[in-house]
């Protein structure tokens, strides 16, 4: 219907960071809000899917009308994906930890003789790498996001291959974009036909224009 073009579309976003834990009280993570995968998600449900949004830590809230799991590590989120498919469209907007410490302290690390700890470090699973990939089962869009600082776009262009994905929205994190915590965005919707670029918008505005798009494209 008009207005509604996702409906009858099941969508599913990630969004925030992970949270990988060292000891029972400590956690290593990285600076994202979440708000764009946020917004991505009640874009999406608003223009009639059902949508399931898998989250780490964030301190927003729950959209309205989202069925919304909340997970901490990277290795959670993959499996609240799992469970969520099948789906239609999935937007993999989280910021996933690269890596988790290899072995968990079953106790509070405690200061002393000696010294600080040393952490190793192993690879989390790629969540959006894995759901791409997929031969049985695969969303029929899959689109990721790559945060970069530098040659923003031959970065995604790369990103796009390696992942098997259909779509990267890349957007430039270098210091002074305020795109990390911030409510504007500029983004560059990368994919096997090109780059277009938009212009710099609220978090808002590029969650409306990714569904309408990502609407236009399961429809053809
Ligand atoms: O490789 P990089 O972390 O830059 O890729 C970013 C994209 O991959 C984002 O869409 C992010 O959500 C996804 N990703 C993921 N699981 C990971 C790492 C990244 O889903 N372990």
């Amino acid at each position: 219907a008009v207005g509604r073009p996702l409906a009858g579309r099941h969508v599913v976003v990630t969004s925030g960071p992970t949270r990988e834990a060292i000891d029972p009280v400590r956690y290593i993570s990285n600076h994202s809000s979440g708000k764009q995968g946020h917004a991505i998600a009640r874009a999406a449900a608003a223009a009639g899917a059902r949508v399931t949004l898998v989250t780490g830590p964030v301190a927003l809230a729950d959209p309205v009308g989202v069925a919304t799991v909340h997970v901490e590590s990277a290795r959670d989120m993959l499996a609240a994906v799992e469970a969520a498919l099948p789906a239609d469209v999935a937007v993999f907007a989280a910021a996933v930890a690269d890596w988790r410490v290899a072995e968990i302290a079953g106790g509070k690390l405690k200061k002393g003789a000696g010294g600080p700890p040393s952490l190793s470090f192993v690879e989390n699973p790629d969540i959006l790498a894995t759901v791409a990939k997929k031969t049985a089962g695969r969303p029929g869009l899959v689109v990721g996001f790559a945060a970069e600082t530098e040659a923003v776009v031959d970065n995604a262009r790369a990103k796009l291959a390696r992942k098997g994905c259909d779509l990267i929205v890349a957007n430039d994190v270098s210091s002074g974009t305020d795109t990390f915590g911030g409510d504007m965005n500029r983004v560059h919707i990368v994919d096997a036909a090109g780059v277009e670029t938009w212009e710099r918008q609220s978090k808002d505005a590029v969650a409306e224009a990714l569904v309408s798009l990502l609407a236009r494209r399961i429809a053809s």
